[in-house]
């Protein structure tokens, strides 16, 4: 079965595995980058790495329009059931999982910080690690630093890793040369880039890098784009 990935911009991706809609850390008002509105997204999932508001982003509302199962961590989960009424969603934590109409999602670790847009405490920020029925398994490091347990990840087999690039609040291109080296993964695409001013990098710099200097397809979509695993 075809899954087909489109970026977002920013984190954001959107997936259509099967019948499935799933969307990753949907951030679209007020990202510059953003090729499509909210309102225009359908998903029977969203999934979310931590709390900042370039992740969580549109999440609640579109959770609520499309009646959307979310997961994110025990923390989140619960702002989200007790702040936006959400009632479908999963709080879970890294070491476990959910078992979803698509398959396994998993969080994993992730460095970094998770603060809500509202101030309430987030839980600790994290990773996601999807495990298809239909085979692929798809990492998506969410905002982090390069961390050794990578190799852990990358032990499971992963065939679509989505790595933040842009520095400053994350991993930078060389951090991300790191993790592909711990993931292993076939196909990676950068992420987490050129949204704000601090985080501007050189992409195609980045894709020369990662062909010249891993065995991992590097993949750079523009925003609105899709790839087809
Ligand atoms: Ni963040
Ligand atoms: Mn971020």
């Amino acid at each position: 079965m075809a899954i087909q990935v489109t970026w977002l911009s920013h984190s954001g991706f959107a997936l259509q595995i099967g019948a499935h809609r799933i969307l990753i850390d949907p951030f679209l008002s007020g990202n510059p980058l953003a090729t499509v509105r909210p309102g225009d997204l359908d998903a029977d999932f969203i999934l979310l790495s931590h709390g900042h508001g370039d992740h969580i982003g549109d999440a609640p509302a579109i959770a609520r329009r499309t009646g959307a199962t979310v997961v994110a961590n025990n923390e989140i989960g619960g702002w989200l059931r007790a702040k936006h009424g959400l009632a479908h969603v999963h709080g879970i934590n890294p070491g476990g999982g959910v078992r979803l109409a698509f398959g396994r999602v998993e969080l994993t670790i992730a460095h970094h910080s998770s603060s809500l847009p509202d101030g309430s405490y987030g839980g600790q920020p994290n990773g996601i690690l999807i495990k298809t029925d239909a085979g692929p398994k798809i990492y998506h490091a969410g905002d982090t630093a390069v961390f050794l347990e990578m190799q852990l990840i990358g032990d499971e087999g992963i065939d679509l890793a989505m790595l933040p690039i842009g520095d400053y609040y994350t991993m930078g291109i060389d951090g991300s040369l790191k993790a592909i080296s711990l993931l292993r993964p076939k196909v990676v695409m950068p992420m987490h880039y050129n949204t704000f001013d601090a985080i501007a990098q050189d992409v195609a710099l980045w894709a020369r890098r990662v062909q010249n200097e891993t065995d991992a397809l590097p993949v750079v979509l523009d925003p609105g784009g899709s790839y087809t695993l």
